[in-house]
């Protein structure tokens, strides 16, 4: 095994419409890693999950971003998905008219499908993975997701509950079996069910293929994903990295100690 991290992210300053929000940010992350995020509000932590997608809006002015090596700052989100990467939205939007089963399989067919497009910048059709066999892969992973079938007939996310929402989420991860999968959650208006729903489907995914950025507020998602490593994210740096105990520590202190402390250490 090589020890190129999956995806590492190096010194990274993003700008939002002029304004500069992530300031050197770096992090690696390793298949078979479970990293969280944590930090106060607008400290950055969207910023680097939208920009490592590939957000037009987010842009990169200095740093890297690389992807089992690979610089992905001039991918498109699409071929960043193709690689390998996955983004759970904070906010995810609805597609009325489109069932859970058929975005699913687009999805799917879309990060099967060969990087190069055709001439109308569509994706070539002649690769991908056929109704019959989708279904099967669909019932199969709802099942182990303990998932109602109906679900898979509803639109996407239309009218979906807060959990409802983070289990199609957490579905649509199992389908496309992302390499690094960045999750930004958004932990209020989540009830406890619907974080353990998150967390299980995320212990149950995570493992040796797959590396996970779990973007959280509070240490009770980290009650049931236990994370390899807690970065805690201030003004758009990584002021302190540490294990599954700093999780704790900032739930019992709050962040200005680590404020403090990036006071104290910064050159
Ligand atoms: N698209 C945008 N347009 C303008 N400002 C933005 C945009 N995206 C982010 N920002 C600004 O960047 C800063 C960091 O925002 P970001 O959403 O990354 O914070 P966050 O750490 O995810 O916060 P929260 O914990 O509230 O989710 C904020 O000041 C925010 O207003
Ligand atoms: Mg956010």
């Amino acid at each position: 095994m090589s020890d190129t991290p999956d995806l590492a992210v190096r010194d990274l300053h993003v700008a939002v419409e002029g304004k500069e929000i992530l300031k050197g940010l770096s992090v690696e992350v390793r298949k078979g890693e479970i990293h969280a995020l944590m930090g106060p509000n607008g400290s950055g932590k969207s910023t680097l999950a939208n920009t490592l997608m590939g957000h037009p809006r987010y842009e990169v002015t200095s740093g890297q971003i690389l992807f089992k090596g690979q610089s992905i700052l001039d991918m498109e989100p699409d071929e960043r998905s193709r690689l390998g990467l996955f983004m759970a939205f904070q906010y995810p939007v609805a597609i009325p008219g489109v069932s859970v089963a058929n975005f699913l399989r687009s999805a799917l067919n879309a990060r099967l499908a060969p990087s190069e497009k055709n001439g109308n910048g569509a994706m070539p059709r002649k690769k991908g993975i056929g109704p019959k066999e989708f279904r099967t892969l669909l019932k199969e992973q709802m099942g182990l997701l303990r998932m109602d079938e109906t679900f898979a007939g509803r639109y996407l996310n239309d009218g979906f509950s807060g959990g409802e929402k983070k289990r199609a989420e957490i579905l649509q991860m199992a389908i496309l079996r992302p390499e690094i999968a960045i999750m930004d959650e958004t932990d209020s208006g989540l009830d406890i069910d619907a974080l353990r729903i998150v967390s299980e489907g995320v212990n149950a995914l995570a493992g040796p293929h797959m590396g996970v950025l779990v973007i959280t507020h509070y240490q009770r998602i980290l009650d049931y994903i236990k994370p390899h490593f807690v970065h805690v994210i201030v003004d758009g740096r990584i002021s302190l990295s540490g294990g599954a105990e700093l999780a704790l520590e900032l739930e019992n202190r709050g962040y200005d100690w680590v404020r403090d402390q990036d006071e104290v250490e910064a050159p």
